[in-house]
């Protein structure tokens, strides 16, 4: 035995994970990270190391392949398992279906059962506030908002993860599960180590930013302004990266607190909407440019506004968000620099 507490992390080489692991380090953890690369860069293994001094444990395992997973399990006396590694693009998801039910829904059951296999106790499962929708009546969502049918197979695997996880943990009551319903997570790690590595055209708002300004993209295009909001763009709830890594930690450190079976979820945002133009408007503060950006038709699928009611994570988890969008966007654009800088 060893008093290491060795935390698997699934998905530890992507943006949120890496970020994660970094967090876990620092506070005491051993993470043990696994991941097949598919969908991350092995450049970050070196950034990682760079911010906690030691080579971080890596296994090139993909978790639907459960025999290898099954591998990691034996080597370990595993904490807890923070499960990250699954796919995320809401597009990619409506055309490849079956893609985010295999990927998304095997990874899961993988893990599941390969904690009851070993006796590991502690799961946190990256959940999304996806799973809410859009929201009919209140736009700043609590945990106990009702979920509406998803709008794309992505959020319904969110949906169909939390619901597995629920059926797991009331077939026993002894083991404890903590779902973070993550809302929109920006930005990187403020020494530039660490980051997200978009591949091929990014999907996602704040990465089509700043490759637009640094010339990857010839223009952001903002999709509708005839929504229901004052400036009648999407509103959002964007979260640092790093933030949210830390919300892991404090949801790890709450499981292991918990003598009884537990099952708890919880929303990581910070509480305030910020809509499309105000991002605009935020990073051309930020970097001093002026970002070539026009207005476009809606999205497919879009939520018009929602934003995080995060009350539960400051009573339940003692955490709160601590950096602001401003720093958040320049982390961003540091960070898209920095990549520049190395082609
Ligand atoms: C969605 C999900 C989130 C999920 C994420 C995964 C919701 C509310 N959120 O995030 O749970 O984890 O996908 O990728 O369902 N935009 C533009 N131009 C662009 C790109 C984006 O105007 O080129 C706008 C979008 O219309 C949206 C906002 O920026 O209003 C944020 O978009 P994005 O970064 O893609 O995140 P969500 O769609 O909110």
């Amino acid at each position: 035995m060893t008093d290491k507490k060795f935390i698997l992390v699934t998905g530890g080489a992507g943006y949120i994970g890496s970020h994660t692991v970094v967090e876990l380090h620092r506070n005491g953890f051993v993470p043990v990270i696994v991941d097949d690369f598919r969908n991350s860069s092995r450049k970050v293994l070196k950034g990682i190391e760079n911010l906690i001094g030691v080579k971080p444990i890596i296994f090139d395992v993909d978790v639907c392949d459960k025999e290898a997973l099954n591998e990691v399990f034996k080597q370990y006396y595993f904490e807890g398992v923070i499960h990250f590694a699954a796919n995320k693009a809401v597009g990619e998801s409506v055309s490849n279906p079956l893609k985010y039910y295999r990927n998304n829904v095997i990874g899961l059951v993988n893990c599941l059962e390969l904690m009851q296999m070993h006796s590991v106790n502690c799961f946190l499962f990256s959940s999304s506030c996806t799973v809410y929708g859009q929201p009919e009546n209140d736009i700043m969502v609590s945990e106990n908002s009702p979920f509406i049918k998803a709008n794309s197979p992505y959020g319904a695997t969110k949906q169909i993860g939390e619901r597995i996880i629920e059926d797991v943990y009331l077939s026993t009551k002894k083991s404890r599960f903590l779902n973070l319903r993550y809302f929109n997570p920006i930005g990187s790690h403020s020494s530039c180590e660490i980051g997200e590595f978009p591949i091929g055209t990014p999907d996602n708002l704040i990465p089509f930013v700043t490759q637009t300004a640094i010339g990857k993209r010839d223009s952001l295009t903002v999709f509708g302004n005839d929504y229901n909001t004052p400036d009648g763009t999407c509103i959002r709830d964007y979260i640092h990266v790093v933030d949210l890594a830390n919300a892991h930690v404090k949801g790890l450190v709450w499981l292991l607190q918990q003598t009884d079976g537990a099952h708890e979820s919880v929303n990581i945002g910070t509480g305030k909407g910020t809509s499309v133009k105000e991002i605009i408007d935020i990073f051309e503060k930020e970097s001093g440019l002026s970002l070539n950006w026009r207005y476009g038709e809606r999205r497919p699928g879009d939520v018009e506004q929602i934003f995080a009611n995060n009350q539960k994570a400051n009573l339940l988890l003692n955490w709160k968000p601590e950096l602001s969008i401003n720093q958040a966007i320049s982390d961003a654009w540091n960070w898209e620099k920095k990549l520049k800088s190395e082609e």
